[in-house]
């Protein structure tokens, strides 16, 4: 139990500095279970230049204005930011079970994205992960520190029940969240790093170019999504396809067969949302621009064979996956083919190389 006498009344008690990636999904974690514990395994590419960074601030909370269960306060790029004190409540509502201290502290929060915010790209999975990164090392300054792999896990379980996804960010290069019958150290409730020795070099390095087709919020949400899979006249069948595939993947990314990958991320694109298409009630999340880019990218591979695929998010951005030796050729096509297609907004990334990281005050 941690021991929240350690920090003295009336100072900043305090302060730490966390980073965190976003992530891209091949196997996409769509539809839960009570508790945020996923319908299926999820497997996903943690990205390398997309992150999150987070200073928390937190000082014990006098006894006043106890009207609201946390002292919270948010600030974006340096501007107060009151729009995320509901998502963060409800976090900490999920959280309390496990840390009761939560009410005791005031928090303020300074966050920042190396991403443009009203580029689409999911915040919310590098947002929470950053924060429960921060979270956790206020714990391990209170109490005996956890070992490091203990920290990590902690961070993602936490992490998980702000925003699924979000599990999965904290480490780095390929990542599984969910039970696994094939991965014994796999959980519904954190996610962990695939080893690298059953990832073949072609993967550790893959690109992921992110064309930014639609900014702002999405017309539904993902929490708003993943509820319509209950009843879904075809999630059954969607929650075996993604553990098959799940297991499918494991092989493919140690044979490093990108061909069998990219159909593999391609078809996990679709039928995430071919879900949405087929829920009720139904929705559409592409763009005229999302479909434009999906024929390009079919078109270009069969006149050139070479290796470019895409993946989606549950919106209209494009992530166009491709492996390093391909680079070359890939840019000189985006720059010349699909660029006018997102008014030249876009994102080159990677799969990266570092998961939650402590930063300097
Ligand atoms: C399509 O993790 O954003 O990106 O748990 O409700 O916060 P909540 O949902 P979220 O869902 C992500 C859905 C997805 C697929 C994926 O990342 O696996």
């Amino acid at each position: 139990m941690l021991d929240i006498a350690c920090l003295p009344a009336g100072k900043p008690a305090y302060r730490t500095r966390w980073t965190c990636p976003s992530n891209i999904a091949i196997v996409k974690y769509w539809g839960k279970r009570e508790g945020q514990l996923p319908a299926n395994p999820s497997v996903s590419l943690t990205l390398e230049a997309c992150r999150t960074d987070t200073t928390l601030e937190v000082s014990p909370r006098g006894g006043e204005e106890k009207d609201r269960p946390y002292r919270i306060e948010v600030h974006l790029d340096g501007q107060p930011a009151p729009g995320f004190i509901p998502k963060i409540e409800q976090f900490f509502d999920r959280i309390a079970p496990y840390a009761p201290y939560l009410r005791d502290y005031a928090f303020v929060l300074h966050t920042s994205n190396s991403f443009p915010h009203s580029s689409g790209i999911a915040s919310s999975a590098s947002g929470l992960g950053a924060l429960a990164a921060c979270l956790v090392d206020f714990e391990n300054a209170c109490s005996a520190p956890l070992t490091q792999d203990n920290f990590l896990r902690r961070v993602s379980f936490y992490a998980r029940l702000g925003s699924g996804s979000a599990s999965r960010s904290i480490y780095p290069g390929i990542v599984l969240w969910g039970e696994c019958s094939s991965v014994p150290a796999s959980s519904d409730l954190y996610a962990v790093p695939l080893p690298e020795a059953d990832i073949h070099p072609v993967f550790r390095d893959l690109r992921d170019t992110v064309l930014l087709i639609e900014h702002g919020a999405k017309s539904v949400s993902s929490t708003a999504g993943h509820a319509l899979m209950k009843g879904h006249p075809y999630a059954p069948a969607r929650f075996a396809q993604a553990r098959e595939h799940v297991e499918r993947l494991r092989e493919i990314l140690r044979r490093g067969d990108i061909e069998a990958f990219g159909a593999l991320a391609e078809r996990e694109a679709l039928t995430l949302h071919a879900m949405m298409m087929t829920a009720d009630p139904c929705y559409i999340l592409f763009k005229p621009a999302t479909i434009a880019v999906l024929e390009a990218v079919w078109q270009y591979r069969k006149e050139t064979l070479v290796p470019l695929y895409f993946t989606l998010d549950a919106g209209a951005n494009v992530h166009l996956l491709y492996p390093a030796s391909a680079e070359v050729p890939v840019r000189e096509f985006i720059a010349t083919a699909l660029s006018p297609l997102c008014q030249g907004r876009m994102i080159h990334d990677r799969v990266g190389t570092q998961g939650v990281r402590k930063a300097a005050l």
